[in-house]
């Protein structure tokens, strides 16, 4: 029976366990240039060093004006290269599978990044959103492209591709967002045609050995669709699926009564029945034994564990030799990392003890 610490042949990689770290933005480590600091080495060392099969680099701009925040890594020029290689290599050393996730904000763009937040759409509630035009989706679209490619330059393994939490390629994939009638929207293939393109294209450029994974908002709207969504993607050629959340918080999916993880892990077992490539799935997992029950259960191929690796970065090493765990105090209303990582309070109380 496969267990957390089975493991898994992804192509010709050997992921030696099923925990994954998931990207997690560390907004105040680098400067508006996006470039990579001692700050993004110290934090990927200690992540990478910590045990997980799988590390995904944070979410990277892809291109200037389609950041999420000022202070956010970049990969939309060559200068970025040298910093991200330092990264993949010490993620390599450290025994980990290393992906970097790629983005665009879209219609969430920062507006201290840009008077103009870019989208398939006009979104009524954002005076600054503004519809793309079938070139400067094209532009967009070259940008994943090229931003896969440094990263391959870089050494990375693979690459994911933000399509969750309400970002671009999100917008475009959930006619939530999406209103369009051209070739960029109006069925299911025409809204994913943007994301089919960035796919076939990185492929192209980085080879058939190159990951190319992506993240899934699950309820684009409906559940349903992020199935019919995750089925197309697997056609277009991705690796590997991370189910995570789309933008709309309307009609989530219900949970059955006896399942005992939320609506997140809910729509990432449910899609991982529909598809053929590996599933990872996340969102408060939280514990050694709910996570090994998804996996046992065959409900994942693989568990990520984002805010409790924050809190202690030993976790899954701790969990394999049967340690205590530094555990994350859930803050609310939302984690303090977003804020600082200094700010994280179970960090704080392990480094006091220490
Ligand atoms: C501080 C912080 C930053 C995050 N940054 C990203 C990100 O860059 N990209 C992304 O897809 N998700 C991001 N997330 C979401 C996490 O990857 C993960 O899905 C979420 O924390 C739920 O998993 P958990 O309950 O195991 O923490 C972030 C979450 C937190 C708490």
């Amino acid at each position: 029976m496969q267990s957390l610490f089975s493991v898994f042949d992804l192509k010709t990689l050997k992921i030696k366990n099923r925990i994954v770290f998931p990207p997690v933005v560390c907004f105040h480590y680098c400067g508006e240039d996006g470039l990579v600091t001692d700050r993004n080495l110290i934090h990927y060392q200690l992540v990478a060093e910590g045990g997980s099969g799988i590390v995904i680099i944070e979410a990277t701009a892809v291109k200037q004006d389609g950041r999420l925040a000022p202070l956010q890594l970049g990969i939309w020029s060559d200068a970025h290269i040298p910093g991200m290689q330092k990264i993949a290599s010490l993620v390599k050393k450290a025994g980990a599978v290393s992906l970097l996730q790629i983005h665009h904000a879209g219609l969430v763009t920062h507006e201290m990044v840009s008077g103009r937040a870019q989208g398939p759409s006009v979104d009524v509630n954002n005076p600054r959103s503004y519809q793309l035009s079938a070139s400067e989706i094209a532009d967009i679209r070259d940008a994943f492209i090229s931003g896969a490619t440094r990263a391959r330059k870089a050494g990375y393994d693979g690459i994911e591709l933000h399509g969750a939490h309400g970002y671009l390629l999100n917008q475009f994939a959930s006619s939530y967002f999406n209103k369009r009638d051209d070739e960029y929207g109006g069925s299911l293939a025409k809204n994913l045609k943007l994301a089919t393109d960035i796919i076939r294209g990185i492929r192209k450029a980085c080879g058939a050995d190159f990951i190319i994974g992506y993240r899934l908002g699950a309820n684009a709207p409906l559940l349903q669709d992020g199935i019919e969504i995750a089925k197309h993607l697997e056609n277009a050629g991705i690796d590997l699926l991370h189910v995570s959340h789309g933008g709309s918080l309307l009609n989530l999916p219900r949970t059955p009564k006896d399942f005992e993880f939320n609506w997140i892990v809910y729509s990432g077992t449910e899609i991982k029945k529909q598809v053929g490539i590996p599933v990872i799935v996340v969102n408060e997992i939280k514990t050694q034994g709910r996570a090994s029950r998804l996996i046992e259960h065959n409900q994942a191929d693989f568990v990520a564990i984002g805010r409790p690796q924050l809190a202690d970065p030993n976790w899954v090493n701790h969990v394999k030799n049967n340690e205590k765990i530094n555990p994350c105090l859930s803050c609310k209303p939302k984690c303090r990392w977003f804020e600082d990582s200094g700010l994280c309070p179970a960090r704080r109380a392990m480094s006091n003890e220490q």
